[in-house]
């Protein structure tokens, strides 16, 4: 089968965002540096702006987040155009509709909130941008299922399947990628990674900081919606799933979706939601807001493979560390031989990010003891870390494929459906939200939630066995 045809424009709705400042011009350079991105880039933005002024903007984008390389900037910055957008005109797409003049399949990618998609969409397809066009959206697809679901069948009256790109950037994570290549290319964890051998899973994903400046995007989301039904349900389905039973790109999204579906709705008591102090006084936050910036949930994953195996997932903005980490618990060994009474068991353990890693935590022998002394042990990690230096940035590998008409990395809609599925019974005020100190694990009321104890909840590394 011949390649589909290469994009020849990347169309940028958000241009002006915080999303692009701080990931994707850094993704473009990286792209103009690989020899990867030679075609124009029409930055969308809603005011009238100079090229001058964009290019600024992506130079000092550069030096900010992601270290300014000249020449490629220099590349970047010739295939840079700028097109103002009014979103309330029906006339107003003219602009863009101009600036790609002598372009015939642009990927026209829509980092814009999920509220203003279907306007984007519609505006888009009056103008005669879509017709050979390809579609990529930023994450959360809707506000819950049905929106999802009206979401799609929109993008559907314009464009085809193949056409559309669902990004979750998580799923452009070469650590994430790395969880499922560890989990397929190696035979050795197949028969622990089950309810015989696991005891539980602990999915963690922390951030120092608060939401910087983003509290209007962030009021439309709160934790769950910007995070958990997204990036931690996609870990944890690359965590359950069963292997794929083939090659093509269907068959490990097929899987994926397959565990989704057999994940339970969360029930509200199993939920904690939190917001930390002085969340209300950001910027674009509402005075009085119920929005959670904090929520820990446990899943039960309702499969041969995983009953009743508890998953505890907890994220949060202004926490004690900026991590995303997995702990998969293994059971006690049978008989206490040694007379130790330990009480927290071997685990894998990966480090999703900052730094890479992948940890097989057991017990070993102290050395020095003499014979018919008691045997006295103590826990070690094996460990295997990669660089994070070496990684390639998520966005640039995502929206590289997604103009090479490559949709392995994204995601499907029957997997964010059920993902909707499954946090829907938590979504608004359903679950309490109780404030917390920034700079703590979130309220004290979400430690109930995990009772093995062997994660110390206020380092959130394992507890000395
Ligand atoms: C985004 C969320 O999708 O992911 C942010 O909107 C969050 O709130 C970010 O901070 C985390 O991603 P990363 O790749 O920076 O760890």
């Amino acid at each position: 089968m011949s390649a589909p045809p290469r994009s020849d424009a990347l169309v940028v709705f958000g241009a002006t965002g915080d999303l692009a400042y701080k990931k994707i011009f850094p993704a473009l350079q990286a792209m103009v540096r690989h020899g990867t991105l030679d075609v124009p880039v029409v930055a969308v933005g809603r005011a009238e702006r100079s090229i001058d002024d964009l290019r600024n903007r992506v130079r000092e984008s550069l030096e900010k987040s992601g270290g300014l390389d000249r020449a490629a900037f220099e590349k970047l910055a010739s295939l840079l155009r700028y097109a103002p957008v009014d979103f309330t005109d029906p006339q107003g797409f003219g602009g863009l509709k101009r600036g790609l003049a002598g372009v015939e399949r642009p990927l026209l990618y829509l980092a814009i909130p999920p509220s203003v998609f279907a306007t984007a969409v519609a505006g888009l397809h009056r103008a005669g941008c879509t017709a050979a066009a390809r579609v990529a959206l930023e994450k959360p697809f809707g506000r819950d299922l049905a929106s999802a679901r009206a979401l799609d069948a929109i993008l559907h009256e314009v464009f085809d399947e193949s056409s559309i790109f669902r990004i979750d950037h998580y799923l452009g994570k070469e650590p994430v990628q790395n969880l499922l290549y560890f989990r397929f290319a190696n035979a050795f964890l197949e028969p622990l990674w089950n309810r015989d051998f696991v005891s539980s899973v602990h999915v963690t994903m922390a951030e120092r900081f608060g939401v910087e400046g983003r509290g209007s995007f962030y009021e439309e989301a709160g934790a769950i919606r910007d995070v958990l039904q997204n990036h931690l349900l996609q870990v944890i389905a690359i965590l359950a799933m069963d292997g794929p039973v083939g090659q093509d790109v269907e068959a490990i999204r097929d899987e994926k979706a397959r565990v989704l579906k057999a994940i339970a709705p969360i029930e509200p008591a199993q939920a904690v939601r939190g917001q930390y102090r002085g969340y209300r006084e950001e910027r674009g936050v509402a005075p009085k807001s119920m929005v959670e910036t904090f929520a820990a949930v446990t899943l039960r994953v309702d499969t041969w493979r995983w009953a009743d195996v508890p998953f505890f997932v907890l994220t949060g903005k202004h926490l004690p560390a900026t991590l995303t980490e997995v702990i998969v618990e293994l059971k006690r060994p049978p008989r206490d031989i040694f007379g130790e009474h330990v009480r927290c068991a071997d685990y894998f353990r990966f480090r999703l990010g900052p730094e890479v890693v992948i940890a097989l935590g057991m017990r070993v022998k102290r050395p020095g003891i003499t014979s018919g002394e008691t045997m006295v042990g103590h826990p070690r990690e094996l460990r295997a870390s990669e660089d994070p230096a070496t990684e390639t940035l998520p966005y640039e590998r995502l929206l590289g494929d997604a103009m090479r008409g490559d949709p392995s990395l994204f995601a499907r809609q029957d997997a964010i459906d059920a993902q909707w599925r499954v946090v829907e019974p938590v979504l608004g005020d359903v679950v309490p939200l109780h404030v917390y100190e920034p700079g703590t694990w979130g309220p004290p009321e979400a430690q109930r939630l995990a009772p093995s104890g062997c994660i110390d909840p206020n380092t959130l590394t394992r507890m000395p066995s």
